[in-house]
């Protein structure tokens, strides 16, 4: 039996519900969903590697087919390490359209026996990034229709040791 493995990667700095709605979806429709935090280069992070991956697990604990990583290095070559072929990324708007070609038009090319599928991220999150929640929560705004509350007390006490 071949089990069907997809990927799920991103920076994840840090989860939002938006990540974990479409980590969510894709556990009910492949066997294995592997999360892998990556390095983007045009982002620096708030939190540490060791950090979004706590609260990623944290996030992804009741979902059985779900394993948390990271890799340093492409993600193409993370698919291969695993045995994955598929790719998994959320789309919220067209405003992610032309991001998301270049991303997917590269790992193509760098491995062109992976494909990349989007899945439309559900509307009620279809405006959440990580970087728009860490922007209000440096202000104390109520982030806690866009994050866990463990992911909201993490931006909180990440924010206090800044004052
Ligand atoms: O959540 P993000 O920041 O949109 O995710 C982007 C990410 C981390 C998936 C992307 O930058 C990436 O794949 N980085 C690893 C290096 C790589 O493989 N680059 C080639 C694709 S441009």
């Amino acid at each position: 039996m071949t089990l069907t493995k997809a990927v799920i990667p991103g920076s994840f700095d840090p989860i939002t519900y938006g990540h974990i709605d479409i980590i969510q979806r894709s556990a009910t429709r492949f066997d294995e969903i592997h999360v892998c935090v990556l390095k983007n280069s045009s982002k620096s992070g708030l939190f540490s590697l060791d950090e979004r991956i706590e609260l990623i697990e944290e996030s992804v604990k009741d979902l059985d087919n779900v394993q948390v990583h990271n890799f340093n290095g492409l993600l193409v070559d993370f698919c291969t390490k695993i045995g994955a072929q598929t790719i998994i990324r959320g789309l919220r708007a067209v405003s992610d359209f032309e991001y998301e070609l270049r991303l997917t038009s590269m790992n193509k090319k760098l491995n062109d026996e992976v494909e990349t599928m989007y899945m439309m991220t559900s509307t009620n999150y279809s405006f959440i990034s990580s970087s728009v929640v860490k922007e209000v929560a440096q202000y104390k705004a109520n982030v806690s229709d866009f994050v866990p509350e463990h992911v909201e007390r993490a931006l909180n006490d990440k924010f206090r040791k800044f004052e």
